[in-house]
């Protein structure tokens, strides 16, 4: 076997710019985008001369400095990196969606000097349409400069409609980056890589050659500190009409004629514009809708989410869906989505079973005892890799035997650095001007059409989600789901 070098990861660095954090004291700043920069600007990709100004509603002094310090630290980042941070932000104070108050950004900023400004609205989402008008009224819209949102865009699709139409208000759609950060993991990207640089599979990626697909989505946390947003929004809005959702249209879509923003995004829309309706009493066939109750996770007790919420509710903690896409690729291949919160185990993987061979050659195989399919996984989370299945002989004489065997291809074994967070790809294109992995507004409404039906049917015919025990993968219903098609859930492979 030829050992291949590991491969250093690529680094190319951005221009000096100025992004403007607001509500940069908030969570989403201090576990993710903080720490983004801090590693960006110690691989040298964010220059030292590009300035981060965070806008805060109170308190922008040494006590939030040392917050940032604390935060960072505990989230691993490097003493040196924050420190080097540090000399690149500065602090306003203000409310986002007064005017008045954000001209102080203005302020600070000082004149054009022709670089790059963003301003990324990390604030709970009914700040968006304030936050960019008053934005706009600052006069801090009016040249080349970028705004940055993040989801939930919206709980439905009437209310993302009017988050877009007050985008579409204070700036084009060309400087509107909206953000999902599952299209900044490496591995989700590399779907797109393993599709169309790679011939092997691309032939073989239909309903002539796939019997179905799975994607899983599963983690171990629960509430954690969130109750108060996601006790309104629940599983399906919070993971499947976004993060699942792009999964299945990078899975899906078509060769883009070009790797370049509206390429990509339009067939990222055609699919989502395929995918067959589940309306009304389609959600008894269709999904499953579970909440965690109390039950044992990493061998330790857990408490169910309404004890967890120290309330009742019927909010979903976890949603299975059996979909298709209508279009000549993927006709007659359902598509089974799942993902829910206390699951057994945290990984997202892209399951792809082939069809099983049409005639077995094998004595002692055939319809009673079949060949086992090839399966492509394509693991995302944790340990991001492809790994084919595939029959192998046993090695010796006389009888035949055959055993499945997988060809494992783990990133960390190619590349011999860290794997970028999300949030570190995503900022340096929103510098860089690439579009490529941000949603459009056809492709948020598009998502939202497709589940509002959905939590219309659930409200009619399951508006008691199913339970299912915390460290477990589901409700048997979901389980259920899928073997009345004669199939089953793929178990995540052990690791080893
Ligand atoms: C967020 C959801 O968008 O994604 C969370 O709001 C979820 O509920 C998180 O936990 C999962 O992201 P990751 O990157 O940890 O898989």
């Amino acid at each position: 076997m030829t050992i291949m070098p590991a491969l250093q990861p690529e680094r190319t660095p951005v221009p000096a710019f100025d992004l403007v954090l607001v509500g940069a004291a908030g969570d989403l700043a201090m576990r993710k985008l903080l720490p983004a920069l801090a590693r960006r600007i110690a691989e040298g990709v964010i220059p030292r001369d590009s300035r981060i100004v965070g806008f805060v509603r109170s308190d922008a002094g040494d006590v939030l400095r040392q917050q940032v310090k604390d935060r960072l630290r505990e989230g691993g980042v490097a003493a040196a990196e924050i420190d080097a941070m540090l000399r690149q932000l500065s602090f306003v104070t203000g409310d986002v969606s007064d005017a008045t108050s954000v001209r102080a950004i203005g302020d600070a900023l000082g004149p054009d000097t022709g670089r790059v400004r963003a301003y990324y609205l990390a604030t709970p989402p009914d700040l968006f349409v304030p936050g960019s008008r008053a934005l706009k009224a600052a006069g801090l819209l009016d040249g080349d400069e970028r705004l940055v949102i993040e989801k939930p865009l919206g709980r439905d699709l009437e209310s993302a409609r009017r988050i877009n139409d007050a985008l579409a208000d204070a700036l084009p759609e060309s400087r509107t980056y909206r953000i999902d950060h599952y299209l900044g993991k490496e591995a989700v990207q590399n779907l797109l890589v393993l599709r169309f640089a790679n011939t092997l599979f691309e032939r073989s990626w239909s309903q002539r050659d796939i019997d179905h697909v799975q994607i899983t989505v599963a983690e171990t946390v629960g509430l954690e500190t969130r109750a108060g947003y996601y006790d309104k929004v629940g599983a399906l809005r919070d993971m499947v009409q976004n993060h699942v959702l792009q999964l299945l249209c990078l899975f899906a879509i078509e060769p883009p004629n070009a790797l370049a923003a509206n390429a990509v995004r339009d067939e990222k829309l055609r699919v989502l514009s395929a995918l067959k309706p589940i309306r009304g009493a389609d959600v008894l066939q269709r999904t499953v809708r579970g909440q965690y109750a109390a039950g044992s996770l990493e061998a330790r007790s857990v408490a169910g989410y309404r004890e967890e919420l120290g309330a009742d509710s019927a909010t979903e903690t976890f949603a299975a869906l059996k979909v298709e896409v209508e279009n000549w690729r993927w006709a007659g291949v359902p598509i089974y989505l799942r993902t829910g919160k206390r699951m057994a185990s945290r990984y997202s993987e892209i399951v792809v079973v082939f069809k099983p061979v049409p005639h077995s050659i094998f004595p002692g195989f055939g319809s009673v005892n079949p060949i086992g399919a090839n399966r492509l996984v394509i693991r995302l989370q944790p340990n991001d890799g492809v790994q084919l299945q595939m029959m192998m002989k046993v090695p010796g004489s006389g009888r035949l035997k055959l055993v499945p065997r997988t060809l494992d291809l783990r990133y960390e074994t190619a590349f011999s650095e860290r794997a970028p967070d999300a949030y570190e790809r995503l900022l340096t294109d929103v510098i860089r001007g690439d579009q490529t992995l941000f949603m459009r507004r056809d492709e948020v409404e598009a998502a939202w059409s497709f589940i509002d039906p959905i939590v219309e049917g659930w409200r009619e015919y399951c508006p008691t989600p199913h339970r299912y025990a915390a460290g477990s993968m589901g409700p048997t219903q979901a389980i259920a789901m899928i073997e009345r098609d004669g199939r089953s859930w793929a178990e995540p492979e052990a690791e080893g």
